[in-house]
């Protein structure tokens, strides 16, 4: 991918997916970026080979197919932290670059993992639902719950965003165990050598691990089940990551105390099953949307793409190596 000067009536940029209203913008105004239409196949035969770049989020990503209908393209510029949307396989293969936003949003995520712990384990959402229906005057105290502080948690994925969550869920003197595909050197927390394992040992078991074709269903119905009736599972990571048919299955029928959710299979469709449960909760992937986090994000796309113009490097890439 050549960074050599282009015409001024050049137009390297490329939206493809819905993006936080100011980031879209800001690439319309300040880059002239085009928009990826609905009907790909005229815009892409007109204008494939001016793209430099695309921006995208997670929720919509850049397929094989299509980095192949843009010849020119060095650089997925992603906006979120997960990037499973994108093919980085093909786009390896092809010498494009993708980035992502890390760390920026580490905090938010986290704070929403141990709230959905703290929320499914208390039934603070249920509990609210309770008083707004009138029923403590009538059916009288809401029954007990389950204490937080102290207990046993499992973190599938001990990256940035599981170590923020171990952190925080430590100073409740919970007892950290973790299971990763390889033990990270250092760390103060107990390793666990298979997801089912690590399932059989806690009482929460909190989902951190990256989406992808590499964690696909890592939370089975080997490991629901390990969990247990009085367990509970918590997901802030990628729908894909847990087989939401088993997950459903033990909910309906008790074999699970409780899930608290995030992310979804098929967002933003929601198995209805799990509407009237007072032991779920159900969040709208929200877990980096607050104003600080999201501000972040997005200047931290914008440096990005701004370097990749320049320089034809990225601030944040992701690894990559091409699958053999
Ligand atoms: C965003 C996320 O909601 O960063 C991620 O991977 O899931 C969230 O922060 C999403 O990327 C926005 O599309």
């Amino acid at each position: 991918m050549s960074t050599d000067a282009r015409p001024p009536q050049s137009r390297p940029v490329l939206q493809v997916g819905p993006l936080k209203p100011s980031l879209a913008q800001t690439l319309e105004n300040d880059y002239r970026a085009y928009v990826l239409p609905d009907e790909t196949a005229a815009f892409l035969a007109a204008h494939g080979d001016e793209i430099r770049a695309v921006v995208t989020s997670g929720r919509t990503g850049v397929d094989a197919e299509l980095m192949a209908a843009l010849p020119n393209l060095g650089a997925v510029v992603n906006f979120g932290v997960g990037y499973d949307t994108t093919d980085v396989d093909a786009a390896a293969v092809r010498g494009v670059l993708v980035s992502n936003t890390p760390d920026v949003l580490t905090d938010c995520v986290a704070d929403t993992a141990v709230g959905l712990t703290i929320d499914v384990m208390r039934q603070f959402s249920a509990s609210d639902r309770y008083v707004r229906a009138g029923r403590w005057p009538v059916d009288g105290n809401y029954p007990l719950t389950r204490q937080v502080s102290n207990k046993r948690v499992g973190i599938l994925g001990l990256g940035r965003i599981g170590s923020a969550i171990a952190k925080r869920l430590s100073t409740f003197g919970c007892a950290i165990s973790y299971h990763n595909r390889n033990a990270v050197e250092g760390s103060p927390y107990t390793y666990v050598g298979s997801p089912v394992e690590l399932a059989r040992d806690v009482d929460v078991l909190i989902v951190a691990a990256a989406g992808g074709s590499g964690t696909q269903g890592l939370v089975s119905r080997d490991v629901i089940e390990a969990l247990g009736a009085d367990g509970y599972l918590v997901n802030i990571a990628r729908g894909s990551v847990v087989d939401q048919d088993a997950l459903v299955d033990a909910l309906v029928c008790g074999r699970l105390g409780g899930a608290g959710l995030d992310v979804f299979e098929n967002e933003p469709q929601v198995p209805d099953a799990l509407l009237t449960m007072d032991n779920v909760v159900l969040l709208p992937h929200v877990a980096s949307g607050t104003v600080e986090t999201r501000a972040a994000m997005e200047e931290l796309t914008l440096r990005n793409l701004d370097n990749f113009l320049k320089s034809g490097r990225l601030v944040t890439p992701v690894p990559m190596t091409v699958a053999r």
